[in-house]
């Protein structure tokens, strides 16, 4: 089994998540005291990081085949540079970037957010990014945009699971304005203090920690401001399992499995999914006044 892994990390460096945890928390409590509001809260105690290990071989990225194996085997063939993210649309600034100057003009920051994929499981990622907001500030929206739509690379040749119809291509995600301006919304380069490996979503990613995980689109060659909700892959393809919104919410059952446990990866037991992944004290607001069971 071919498992990629940048070739410079070392075992101990990538094992040792306890240290890792207690450098977190220095820092968060440093960061606490200087009271910088864009410092992310850590997961709840007794939350451990998900290990290297599992973050890059147990993933879902279709593009490179529809098993949790297959990115980590077959990813390998994405060329994550030199690489364009087109930025246009309802704004008055449109850009096209390479890839290394939106990563050098935006400092990154280390989040260690809760993924919840919507099949159930649950991971705890140390990410490296910046939030989508900054990015979005310098192209300057139009009074018009409404909506973000990101998309994904098409090349069939770098990404053989398109040349299988298992989903349209290329993937498509959307998010609403004030939820993409959000300053949990990331834009998302690294983890574990290293380059993103292909098979998370090389070179860049968004990252939404309080939504189903499919929403975090991977490997972004396109941002697009619209006036109108865009069509987003899973609710193309099966409308009603998946809607637009899909904040986690553990009221409201997938139509074929329950959303009221996870499985965090690592572990055994299973735990009880939390509203909004557990970031409801700072995005139930997004939400005010919107029947959750209905937009889903
Ligand atoms: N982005 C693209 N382009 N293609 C995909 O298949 N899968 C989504 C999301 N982003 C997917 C994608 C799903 S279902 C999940 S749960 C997360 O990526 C998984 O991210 P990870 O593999 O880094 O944990």
């Amino acid at each position: 089994m071919l498992i990629k892994r940048p070739p410079d990390i070392p075992t101990s460096e990538i094992t040792d998540e306890r240290l890792f945890w207690r450098r977190r928390d220095f820092l968060g409590a440093m960061a606490g005291a200087l009271a910088l509001h864009l410092v992310p809260r850590l997961p709840q105690q007794g939350e451990k990081l998900t290990s290297f290990e599992d973050i890059t071989t147990y993933n879902n990225f279709y593009e490179f085949g529809t098993d949790k194996k297959d990115p980590s085997r077959h990813a390998h063939t994405l060329r994550p540079r030199p690489w364009s993210v087109r930025v246009e649309g309802e704004i008055k600034k449109p850009k096209v970037y390479d890839v290394d100057e939106v990563i050098r003009r935006y400092p990154a920051q280390e989040r260690v957010y809760r993924l919840r994929c919507v099949e159930a499981w649950s991971m705890v990622i140390p990410w490296l990014g910046f939030p989508l907001a900054s990015l979005l500030r310098d192209v300057e929206p139009t009074s018009n945009a409404k909506f973000v739509a990101f998309t994904t690379l098409h090349d069939p040749e770098q990404m053989p699971g398109q040349k299988r119809g298992v989903l349209p291509w290329p993937y498509v995600e959307g998010l609403r304005l004030d939820e993409a301006m959000h300053p949990l919304t990331l834009l998302v380069h690294g983890l574990y203090g290293k380059p993103l490996p292909n098979q998370n979503g090389a070179p860049l990613r968004l990252v939404v920690p309080w939504k189903y995980g499919f929403k975090s689109i991977k490997s972004i060659v396109r941002i697009r401001l619209v006036r109108e909700q865009p069509p987003t892959t899973w609710s193309m393809s099966a409308p009603n399992e998946y809607g637009f919104y899909s904040n986690v919410n553990p009221d409201v059952d997938h139509p074929r499995w329950s959303q009221k446990r996870e499985r965090r990866i690592g572990e055994l037991r299973r735990r009880l999914t939390l509203p909004f992944n557990g970031y409801a004290d700072q995005v139930a607001s997004l939400y005010t006044g919107m029947d959750l069971r209905r937009t889903f």
